[in-house]
C-alpha cells in the first residue's frame, strides 16, 4: 500500500502530454485482433487496465508486441503491432485476468460469445463486485452461453459461443442505462452475429467503438433509435448503433494513432483552474463530444475564458502527428488559473470564483468518468452544485459517490451522496487529511488534486500535507501523475 503526500502547490506552469486514452486504446487492441492481418499502434495508453487486455489477448493467441505487461506499466512502447492468432483466437490455457478494468471484461465477453470455446474472465475483487448481468443477458439472447458466479450477477465469467457452433443471433438491444461498454460488447458480439445488431442507449456514450469499426473497415449505422422507455418516464427518442456482419469478423487491419486521454487530462483542467497563476498546456487530448462534458459544465460555472482548446485536428487530420490515423478529434487544452473571488491577486486557492451549477442526468454519460474531479471544483464554487442521476457511478471501481463524500469530507468539504445524486456545497476550504483512495484510480487522483489546494487559505500560504493512502491505484490509468505533477510544479 502506497501512502503519496501531497503539499499545497504554487502555480502549475508548462506542458505535459497526457497518456494515449484508456477507452480507446482497449478497443484498438480488441479490434486488432480480430483483423485479417497485423495492426500498427501509436500512442497506446500506458496504465495496468490496457495491459490487461493486452494480457488477456495474448493468453487467447493474439501476438502483441512489445509485451505490455513489462512495457505497459508508465511507458508504453511508442509503438505496438498486433498479429491476430492464426486460424482464430486460441482456448485460454488458464482463467484470463482483467485485473481492475470493466472495460477489459464487458468488451471481451462480446468476443469471446462468439468463440467456439469456454473462456473464463476473472478479475480483482473490485471487478468481481461489479455488475456483468448487463452483458451476460444479452449475449445469451444471441446464443451465447454464459456462466456468472454471485449469484447469477457477476465475474469470473464462463463464456462460449453458441452449440452447434455457428453465428450469433442478430437482433435489437434497448439498454436501461447508457453504457458504453456494454454497447460496444453488444457490437463487438455482432461482428460474430448472422445479419444486424442494433444496440439502442437512452442517452448517447462515447462512441470511440463506431468511430474505430470505421477504421478496420466496418460501417456501423448511428442515428436517433426511436421509442424507449427509461424507468416510469414517457418514451423518447434513444440513440442507435448498428453493426451488420456474415457471422465472421474479417476485419481490414488498420494504422492507428491514439490520442491523449480527456479523463486524464481533467486532472490538470481542475487542478490548474483552482491554483491561481497556473498556465498549462495539455498537448493532443482527444475531444470527442461524447467525452467532454466536464468542459461545458467548467464553462457554465464561470471557467469558460479560462480554457482554451487550440491546435484542433478532425478525425484523421494526422491526430497521431503523422504516425497513424486518428478516429478521434484531438486538440491543445490551455489553462489559465482562476483568481479568488474575495482576493483577487492573492495566491490562495481561487475559492469562490466558480459558480455552482446544476448537471442534469442527461449530462452525466459525457463526464462520467468526470465526476470526481467535477467534485473537487464544486467544493470550491460559490453555491450547492448538484450532480443528478449519478447512480452508475455507485458501481465503477468503487462507489464513487460515497467515496467522494466520505473522502472530501476528511478535509473539510460538503460533499453528500443522496441516492443517485451528489451535492456538494462551497466554497469551503479544504484542510489536509489523511483519506483513502479506496483502491480506485479516479478517487486517488482527484484527492490529490484536492490536496494542491488543501491548507491553502486566504494568505496563500501552505500548510501540512495531505496523504492519499492507496494512491498506487492511480497507475490503472495514469502511472505517471507524479512525475507530472513534478513537471508542472517545478
Ligand atoms: C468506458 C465506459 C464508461 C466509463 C469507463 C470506460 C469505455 O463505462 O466509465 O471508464 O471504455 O467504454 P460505462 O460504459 O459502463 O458507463
Amino acid at each position: 500500500m502506497v501512502i503519496a503526500a501531497f503539499a499545497p502547490k504554487g502555480p502549475l506552469r508548462g506542458e505535459v502530454r497526457v497518456p494515449g486514452d484508456k477507452s480507446i486504446s482497449h478497443r484498438a487492441l480488441i479490434l486488432s485482433a480480430l483483423a485479417r492481418g497485423t495492426s500498427r499502434i501509436t500512442g497506446l495508453a500506458t496504465g495496468d487496465d490496457v495491459a490487461s487486455t493486452a494480457g488477456c489477448l495474448r493468453a487467447l493467441g493474439v501476438e502483441v508486441a512489445p509485451d505490455l505487461a513489462v512495457a505497459g506499466k508508465g511507458s508504453a512502447p511508442a509503438v505496438a503491432m498486433v498479429t491476430p492468432a492464426r486460424g482464430g483466437l486460441r482456448p485460454p490455457p488458464e482463467p484470463l485476468d482483467a485485473g481492475n478494468s470493466g472495460t477489459t471484461m464487458r468488451l471481451l465477453s462480446g468476443v469471446l460469445a462468439g468463440q467456439p470455446f469456454w473462456s473464463r474472465l476473472d478479475g480483482d475483487a473490485s471487478l468481481r463486485r461489479r455488475p456483468m448481468s448487463r452483458v451476460a443477458e444479452p449475449l445469451r439472447r444471441m446464443g451465447a452461453e454464459v456462466r456468472c458466479a454471485g449469484g447469477g450477477r457477476s465475474a469470473p465469467l464462463d463464456i462460449r459461443g453458441p452449440r452447434p457452433a455457428g453465428p450469433l443471433a442478430a437482433g435489437d438491444h434497448v439498454l436501461a442505462v447508457a453504457s458504453a461498454q456494454v454497447k460496444s460488447c453488444l457490437l463487438l458480439a455482432g461482428l460474430h452475429a448472422s445479419g444486424r445488431t442494433t444496440v439502442i442507449e437512452p442517452l448517447p456514450s462515447r462512441d470511440h467503438t463506431e468511430r474505430m469499426l470505421g477504421a478496420f473497415g466496418v460501417k456501423v449505422l448511428t442515428g436517433p433509435g426511436g421509442p424507449v422507455s427509461r424507468g416510469s418516464r414517457t418514451s423518447r427518442a434513444g440513440f442507435a448503433a448498428t453493426v451488420e456482419s456474415e457471422g465472421v469478423p474479417g476485419l481490414m487491419p488498420a494504422d492507428l494513432a491514439i490520442p491523449g486521454d480527456f479523463s486524464t487530462a481533467a486532472f490538470w483542467i481542475v487542478a490548474a483552474l483552482l491554483v491561481p497563476g497556473s498556465e498549462v498546456r495539455l498537448g493532443g487530448v482527444g475531444t470527442n463530444p461524447t467525452r467532454t462534458g466536464l468542459m461545458t459544465v467548467l464553462a457554465r460555472m464561470g471557467a469558460g475564458d479560462r480554457i482554451a482548446l487550440e491546435n484542433r485536428l478532425g478525425p484523421g487530420e494526422g491526430g497521431g502527428g503523422g504516425r497513424g490515423i486518428g478516429t478521434e478529434p484531438v486538440g491543445d487544452i490551455v489553462i489559465s488559473g482562476l483568481e479568488p473571488a474575495s482576493n483577487p491577486g492573492r495566491p490562495g486557492a481561487a475559492a469562490g470564483a466558480l459558480r455552482a451549477t446544476r448537471v442534469g442526468a442527461d449530462e452525466v454519460p459525457g463526464l462520467i468518468d468526470e465526476v470526481p474531479i467535477l467534485a473537487v471544483a464544486a467544493t470550491q464554487a460559490a453555491g450547492t452544485t448538484i450532480i443528478e442521476g449519478a447512480g452508475e457511478l455507485r458501481v465503477k471501481e468503487s462507489d464513487r459517490l460515497s467515496a467522494l463524500a466520505s473522502e472530501l469530507g476528511r478535509m473539510g468539504a460538503q460533499v453528500e451522496a443522496r441516492g443517485d445524486n451528489l451535492i456538494i456545497t462551497g466554497p469551503t476550504p479544504l484542510r489536509p487529511a489523511r483519506v483513502f483512495s479506496l483502491g480506485d484510480h479516479r478517487i486517488a487522483m482527484a484527492l490529490a488534486v484536492a490536496a494542491l489546494v488543501a491548507g491553502r487559505g486566504d494568505t496563500g500560504r501552505a500548510s501540512g500535507c495531505t496523504e492519499v493512502e492507496g494512491f498506487e491505484a492511480a497507475g490503472i490509468s495514469y502511472p505517471e501523475f507524479g512525475r507530472d505533477l513534478e513537471v508542472l510544479t517545478a
